[in-house]
């Protein structure tokens, strides 16, 4: 029998994760299909139910339901606790388990590029649901230090806290001061939704340099303004549509139990571009 799997959230319509997980059930002969499911805030609890009832074989979990699907879930992956949100769901039999593969998906570009994270310091820019599977997946490399850099002050508090009890240094800087020190960081990472449909750009890049190495999450555009500025400075650059592909092929390979097909997967998301 076919096995149905969905995108849940609001809004989805330009979601990338149906052409994606299509394409690669297509070019492994699974028969499978991913369809997108919208689930208006407030309406996630018969939303699940309805899944349920369709018996769903697994679903990925977009804004604003990454968090509280946590209610939900019957099973929780250690890193999807640690995180406090989950991006991917498995259903065996209405018990439902959820997984976060936002940390090993923001991860895979730098270790495809052989990039050492260990004892480094990071320039987190923003302090949303991205920044904080961010910053569990640069625990896991053991950075030294996690500095974050957001607009509201009072959001970091909760997220340097975290960064500490992951017994990593922290502190905070407001985005002017960002730019002004982010030669003095190894990585530059923007988790803020700045740049997306190429406006604007969080931080000043004046001082980023040859030896930063810069990783924009926004994905639409490809290039947006930091990385296009990051690059004319001559920055290592890590593209949003990296992390994007690298999470959905570990969505994949959690409810297949086979490898993602990387570069069928990866032409159809450059190919929607
Ligand atoms: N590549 C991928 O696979 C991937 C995965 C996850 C997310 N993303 C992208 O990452 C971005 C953040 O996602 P999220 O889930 O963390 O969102 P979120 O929880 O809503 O957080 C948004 C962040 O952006 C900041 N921000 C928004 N507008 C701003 C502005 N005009 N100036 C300065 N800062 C601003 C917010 O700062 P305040 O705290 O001051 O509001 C906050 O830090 C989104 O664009 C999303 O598409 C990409």
């Amino acid at each position: 029998m076919t096995k149905t799997y969905a995108l849940i959230g609001d809004p989805i319509d330009h979601s990338f994760s149906p052409a994606l997980h299509n394409a690669a059930f297509l070019f492994l002969g699974l028969d499978c299909t991913y369809i997108a499911y919208r689930i208006p805030k407030g309406e996630l609890e018969s939303g699940v139910e309805s899944l349920k009832k369709i018996n769903i074989s697994g679903f990925n979990v977009t804004i604003p339901h990454k968090v509280d699907m946590m209610k939900f879930l019957n099973e929780i992956d250690s890193e999807c606790k640690l995180v406090g949100a989950t991006n991917t769901v498995i259903n065996n039999e209405g018990h439902l388990k959820g997984y976060n593969t936002d940390v090993d998906g923001f991860l895979a570009p730098i270790k495809k590029r052989k990039i050492d994270s260990k004892d480094s310091d990071v320039l987190l820019i923003g302090a949303g649901g991205a920044a904080r599977a961010i910053i569990v997946g640069f625990s896991k490399e053991k950075v030294r230090k996690i500095t974050i850099a957001n607009r509201t002050r009072e959001r970091t508090e909760e997220l340097i806290r975290f960064v500490h009890n992951l017994g990593l240094e922290s502190d905070y800087l407001d985005l002017q001061a960002a730019g002004d020190v982010a030669n003095k960081y190894k990585f530059v990472v923007n988790a803020t939704s700045v740049g997306l449909k190429g406006v604007g750009c969080p931080i000043s890049t004046k001082n980023i340099n040859r030896d930063s190495i810069v990783y924009d999450i926004v994905y639409v555009p490809v290039e947006t303004p930091l990385i296009e500025q990051s690059k004319n400075q001559g920055a290592t650059i890590i593209y949003g549509w990296e992390m994007l592909l690298a999470q959905a092929m570990k969505s994949f390979e959690i409810w297949t139990n086979k490898q993602a097909p990387y570069e069928a997967m990866k032409l159809t998301l450059l190919g929607r571009f």
